[in-house]
């Protein structure tokens, strides 16, 4: 077997745990507990290795990464093995001093989440008081003259927003915003009746955005995530299934993606049973579906499936139940009306209480309340 091209990107998920009860939540259903995360020491040596690999970028994931009191000394690893690292937080817990330790150990960047352009309509998102939290964050980056990225999670109840998020992005300082339309598998697969947006809603907000891009270009990126359900064209997901980047769980799982965990009969291999070289080259989970040789149906033959690899194997397998189909958001997929039958029922005829409750990101499934009033 030829080696597969180096990854150059790692997600280190350091925590499952985190302040915040997003209803779109992108960890796995099941998490990592505290007790089962590995340690700095053992952080390091997956750092090292991964630059051994050719790994030259790292997010610092989680859940809240901030929860990890020796994060500080994670990042000082990941600088001397000469991976940039940047900071994916929801903010709680950015205080000034928090901020200078890391950016003394070496932490380039920062992305900071954000639900909403107010505090009570994002602190209702989140299920979690935490928007003064953020415009705090946002400050103290701003001090410590990181570059500071905006990330939000577009849906029903806030695309009719996209202005006002782009203006308080602009107000905080953001160089880049990300505005990554909801994807719906794992926790947000909960919440897809009160989280999926109408077609008029999504034309508008593409419209706001190549406006605003226009306004900021050359000062502030705008990034539009596709609405895959939409738009009947598959997202290259992860820049194909182990081809550029890996994912580090808290307890040394390692996966194609984040939510590879959920996919049935998927060995995970983990760090601390085996070399991350192994791992990425010669591990049964990172072969299943690399490159085009597995594909099967419209894919197999498709000009487009080498740039967007068939799709998502995760959403694949939660529409199809099975994860080597084509991703049926493809207009191509023979399961495509199984996601146009979501996309043209939006849930104006429901009832308003179901349409408008979330079922919140916890610990365990299942903790239902009510989102609004
Ligand atoms: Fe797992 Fe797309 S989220 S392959």
């Amino acid at each position: 077997m030829t080696s597969p091209p180096p990854p150059w990107a790692l997600l280190a998920e350091l925590t499952h745990s985190c302040p915040l009860h997003c209803p779109y939540c992108s960890n796995p259903l099941e998490l990592v507990r505290r007790s089962r995360e590995l340690s700095a020491e053992k952080w390091a040596d997956v750092l090292r290795q991964a630059a051994e690999l050719g790994v030259i970028h790292t997010h610092l994931s989680g859940g809240e990464p901030l929860l990890r009191p020796d994060l500080a000394a994670i990042v000082a690893a990941a600088e001397s093995a000469g991976i940039y690292t940047q900071l994916v937080t929801s903010g709680v817990g950015l205080s000034a001093p928090r901020m200078s330790a890391l950016a003394s150990a070496g932490l380039r960047s920062v992305q900071l989440s954000v639900q909403h352009a107010g505090p009570a309509a994002s602190d209702r998102i989140a299920g979690y008081r935490s928007f003064a939290a953020k415009e705090q964050a946002a400050a103290v980056v701003r001090d410590a003259e990181l570059p500071l990225g905006l990330n939000v999670v577009l849906h029903r109840d806030n695309l009719d927003a996209v202005d006002a998020i782009v203006d308080l992005g602009v107000a905080w300082g953001a160089e880049r915003i990300e505005l990554a339309n909801v994807q719906f598998y794992g926790w947000a697969l909960h919440n897809r009746t009160a989280l999926l947006p109408t077609r008029d809603q999504l034309s508008r907000a593409r419209e706001t955005v190549e406006s605003r891009r226009q306004q900021l270009a050359g000062t502030t990126e705008l990034v539009w995530v596709v609405p895959d359900y939409f738009d009947g064209v598959a997202k290259p997901c992860m820049g194909g299934w182990g081809a550029v980047s890996l994912t580090v769980a808290p307890d040394g799982g390692v996966l194609p993606c984040p939510a590879a965990g959920a996919l049935p009969d998927l060995e995970v291999p983990n760090v601390r049973d085996r070399s991350l070289e192994w791992i990425w080259n010669s591990s049964p989970a990172f072969n299943l579906y690399r490159g085009t040789e597995w594909m099967s149906g419209p894919c197999g033959g498709c000009p487009r499936r080498e740039t967007d690899f068939g799709g998502c194997r995760c959403q694949a397998h939660a529409l199809t139940g099975d994860a080597a189909r084509t991703d049926p958001a493809c207009a191509l997929s023979p399961d495509h009306a199984l996601v146009r039958a979501l996309a043209e029922a939006p849930p104006d005829d429901l009832p308003p209480d179901d349409a408008r409750r979330y079922v919140y990101r916890g610990p365990r499934p299942a903790r239902r309340e009510r989102s609004r009033g």
